[in-house]
């Protein structure tokens, strides 16, 4: 089976490619090679690989940036999203799109299922809520991964919260200060990656599915267990969301932890991160 991977750099495309393991047969497109909000471009390619699926892991990412760029978050996660959805469902390939646990408002004080309600809190999780219900809604052939924080490598230089802290402590820091009301579940995307390729060869319905790693934590536990398994002497203090607030219009759901009534449990995220730990050491740390 043939799949086009979009945004083959990031922290799940890079996941996707390493844990293939043959399986299917994987055209990866970074951004220079596809620009997906370019439409035109993007049928271009799906005409000319002829895909069974197509894996959208490109995404305006975060809080902050979709805040301070609105229109680039809506034309990457919304609009772009809306025409592919299109353009699969006409060529009849299965789009496997991957949404967020930042589509939930937190309040709910119990794991998220499949079932519940999004209500975002902010423009990166509106973006993203829209282009899942276009996806939903467009595309007869689908699965929406809805998956939390993650850790695992990456061939591109961005940077998810993990990575940050320890980019801190690489050039110097001591101490960090976290928040322990924010609550996810943090997964690694090399199992993420291996979640999706079983739900695709189980030839499962159509839908909405949440992957993950078993276990809740906070960011501070997160960090916590990450520095402790890296044998790192910095200190972590408990801070609160409400410390780091920068933009006075955007609110941050606290605990968006998800859990799945139609996927398999995963292993606990506190043993993932040893395999982690073991590629992050392999590696130079400018790879960071
Ligand atoms: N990371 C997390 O903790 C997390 C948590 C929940 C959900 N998710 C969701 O999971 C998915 C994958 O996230 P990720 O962490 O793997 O993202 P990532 O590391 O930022 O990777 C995104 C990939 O998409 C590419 N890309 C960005 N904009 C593009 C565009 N306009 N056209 C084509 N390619 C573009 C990026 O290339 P360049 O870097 O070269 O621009 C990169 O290869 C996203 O849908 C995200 O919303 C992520």
């Amino acid at each position: 089976m043939k799949v086009l991977l979009i945004g083959s750099t990031g922290v799940m495309g890079t996941a996707l490619q390493s844990e293939n393991r043959g399986r299917f047969q994987i055209t990866p497109k970074d951004h220079n090679d596809l620009e997906i909000k370019d439409v035109n471009q993007v049928r271009r390619v799906l005409d000319e690989e002829k895909p069974d699926y197509v894996i959208n892991t490109s995404a305006y990412l975060g809080v902050e940036p979709c805040a301070a760029n609105p229109g680039e978050a809506f034309a990457v996660n919304t609009e772009a999203v809306r025409n592919l959805s299109k353009l699969c469902d006409k060529r009849n390939i299965c789009l496997v799109q991957f949404s967020t646990d930042s589509v939930f408002d937190g309040r709910k004080g119990d794991l998220y299922t499949e079932d519940d309600q999004p209500n975002p809190l902010n423009l990166y999780g509106m973006t993203k809520y829209m282009g899942d219900l276009f996806v939903r809604n467009l595309c007869r052939n689908y699965y929406i991964i809805r998956i939390p924080i993650l850790f695992g490598p990456r061939q591109n230089a961005g940077s998810i919260f993990i990575d940050k802290m320890y980019r801190h402590v690489l050039s110097g820091a001591d101490e960090l200060r976290i928040a322990d009301d924010v609550i996810s579940c943090p997964s690694f995307s090399n199992d993420i990656a291996q979640g999706v390729y079983s739900l695709m060869d189980s030839g499962k319905e159509c839908g909405l599915y949440h992957i993950k790693n078993e276990g809740v934590a906070s960011l501070y536990d997160f960090a916590k267990v990450f520095f402790e398994k890296m044998k790192l002497p910095v200190r972590i203090l408990r801070a609160k969301a409400a410390d780091f607030s920068v933009n006075e219009t955007e609110m941050k759901p606290l605990n968006t932890a998800i859990c799945s009534v139609k996927t398999d449990h995963m292993r606990p995220w506190q043993d993932a991160m040893e395999d982690y730990i073991k590629i992050l050491k392999s590696q130079p740390q400018e790879a960071l």
